[in-house]
């Protein structure tokens, strides 16, 4: 079993579509291990975006996403790293193919919605920076045993 971190970010969640975002990620089998409504400190900001802080768009992308509250979650399954990127889509929603959370319901790379982990060091980065050990909870999906 793998995690991944998952971020909805403050435009989802102004724009109410906090469960359908979550509703597909357990539609596909994927298991919630912890969630938080937060607003992110320009610590954990300039944390989780360490390799972007020179980046041009960098001031711009630390506004956005401290502009309100944030849904910061880990969801748990095989796989769960990639198959929560084919769903998140192409950064640019604008380029994200139809039936992806960003081709579905995003305009722009500058409010694209979500962020997910790319991969196992990223996500295992992501999660210590935005939960404790003792915050992700351990429960059996009662059709693990049909999705595996
Ligand atoms: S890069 O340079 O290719 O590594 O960057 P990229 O992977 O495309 O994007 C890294 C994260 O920055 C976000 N981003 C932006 N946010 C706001 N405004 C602009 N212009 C912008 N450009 C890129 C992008 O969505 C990535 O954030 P996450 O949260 O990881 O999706």
């Amino acid at each position: 079993m793998e995690r991944t971190f998952v971020m909805i970010k403050p435009d989802g969640v102004q724009r109410g579509i906090v469960g359908t975002i979550i509703s597909r990620l357990e539609a596909k089998g994927l298991k919630l291990v912890a969630a938080q409504f937060t607003t992110l400190s320009e610590e954990k900001v300039m944390e989780h975006y360490a390799e972007h802080v020179e980046k041009p768009f960098f001031p711009s992308l630390k506004a956005y996403v401290m502009s309100g509250p944030v849904l910061t979650m880990v969801w748990e399954g095989g796989d769960a790293i990639a198959i929560v990127r084919r769903l998140v889509g192409a950064t640019n929603p604008a380029e994200a193919a139809p039936g992806t959370i960003r081709g579905d319901m995003g305009m722009e790379t500058g409010k694209n919605v979500i962020h997910a982990s790319d991969a196992p060091e990223s996500a295992a980065r992501e999660i210590g920076i935005h939960f404790a050990e003792e915050e992700l909870v351990t429960y059996t999906r009662i059709d693990e045993s049909v999705l595996y």
